[in-house]
């Protein structure tokens, strides 16, 4: 739907954030400022959706130019994400008729969310009240997770970081293992994040450049866990190399689909929390074969890792989001911008964009050639793949020894509704 007169700009950020979701925010504000002609006031939703359900809007025009650029090099989510699922609207019409509540009178026309799979399905939704409810809003998404598993880009901003950080991560404690290995620690185990999808434990991969390099067992959720199996290949290592490095995602699992960990809760999507396969493999190479071991889980420290971002994360970042603006104001809606990779080598890539019913709720998993035969490690195929999406650096400024990350005002924008919403 093409808009005809200027109206506000609604941007949120949604699901676990990452070392570049702010490179995107940054790529959506700067872009929608200079499009002045399309678009008036640009707005954030603090904490995400809840901030537009409870008319919580930041105003960036408050925000200095300097600030706002400053968000491209500055971790997290400056404004504040959620993990929050609405419903579909024969369920919970309230949601979405608040929502359009709030659009309404901060006369919001283009709302673009920077999210995963499950908020490409939240994307959509809102791109579709438009139609059913009587009040049209462009929506784009702005593809992100550090998960790397929404299908039709060839990588999701975040991605390209947490790998370059675990990558870094397992070559750097595999040397500290194996000065170690003839009198104390042989067995490091490191978990990474990927739910469901193995992207960055195949990252883990890249530490390693000919055989017998570390890490020699990658442990994807992929392909089942079998107990036997991985304690043979981890004794061989240990008898030939040494020592043994193994990197765990979080989501491997049994094949009865039992996670090796849950911790026990579960978000507003369902999804368990995961966090804890470290210490369970740690704990059969204890039982089993008596090596002293480390483990350590990456968490939180892999996703927010900016002082270590791969420069071609930041710039894919950015750019999703400028893209965003750029196919709203062209009136495009429902839509979420893709990276296409256009040469492997040197790698060239540009942006497209595609559906969001083709994104929402699908998960791209780590495909079978790209995983050795044996289910332990990666091939030259994922290697050839994986490698670009590493490369650069892109430090981000220090002051006294630190990164020198922003915070934002966060001024917040007058309400306008009498009434309230509880979420
Ligand atoms: O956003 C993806 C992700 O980073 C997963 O890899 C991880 O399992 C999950 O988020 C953790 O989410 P939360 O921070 O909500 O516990």
């Amino acid at each position: 739907m093409k808009h005809t007169g200027r109206q506000n700009a609604l941007y949120a950020q949604s699901g676990g954030v990452s070392a570049v979701i702010n490179a995107s925010a940054c790529g959506v504000i700067e872009t929608a400022m200079r499009r002045s002609r399309h678009i008036g006031k640009v707005y954030v939703g603090r904490d995400g959706i809840i901030g537009a359900l409870t008319e919580d809007l930041i105003d960036v025009g408050r925000e200095s130019a300097a600030t706002i650029r400053a968000l491209k090099h500055t971790p997290g989510g400056a404004f504040g994400s959620a993990r929050f699922k609405l419903k579909g609207l024969e369920q919970n019409r309230a949601e979405y008729e608040r929502l359009i509540e709030v659009f309404r009178a901060h006369d919001i026309g283009y709302f673009f969310y920077n999210g995963g799979n499950d908020s490409m399905d939240t994307a959509l939704k809102v791109s579709q009240i438009g139609e059913s409810l009587g009040y049209p809003v462009t929506c784009v998404g702005v593809p992100k997770t550090v998960d790397n598993d929404l299908p039709h880009t060839d990588c999701c901003p975040g991605f390209g970081s947490a790998a370059k950080y675990v990558a870094v991560s397992t070559r750097e404690a595999a040397l500290d293992v194996t000065s170690m290995a003839r009198t104390s620690t042989k067995v490091f185990v490191f978990e990474v994040m990927g739910r469901h999808a193995g992207w960055i434990a195949a990252a883990g991969g890249l530490a390693g450049r000919k055989p017998g390099d570390a890490p020699h067992i990658i442990l994807f959720p992929e392909i089942p866990f079998e107990p036997e199996r991985f304690l043979e290949r981890a004794q061989q290592c240990v008898e030939e190399y040494g020592y043994c490095v193994v990197v765990v995602s979080e989501g491997a699992a049994y094949s009865d689909g039992r996670f090796l960990a849950e911790a026990g809760t579960r978000d507003a999507f369902g999804h368990a929390q995961l966090g804890g396969a470290a210490p369970v493999i740690a704990n059969m190479i204890r039982e089993r074969l008596g090596y002293k071991y480390h483990w350590a889980v990456a968490d939180y420290l892999q996703r927010a890792a900016r002082h270590i971002a791969s420069k071609v994360d930041v710039e894919q970042a950015y750019a999703v989001g400028k893209a965003a603006v750029e196919l709203a104001v062209k009136g495009t809606n429902a839509v979420m911008p893709t990276i296409v990779r256009k040469r492997a080598k040197p790698y060239q890539w540009t942006i497209g964009h595609v559906p969001l019913s083709e994104v929402a709720n699908q998960e791209k998993k780590v495909p079978r050639e790209f995983i050795t035969a044996d289910g332990f490690g990666i091939t030259a195929a994922c290697r050839r793949y994986l490698e670009p999406l590493i490369a650069g650096e892109a430090y981000p400024p220090y002051r006294d020894g630190l990164p020198d990350y922003v915070r934002i005002k966060g001024a917040p924008v007058r309400r306008k509704l009498k009434t309230t919403f509880k979420v």
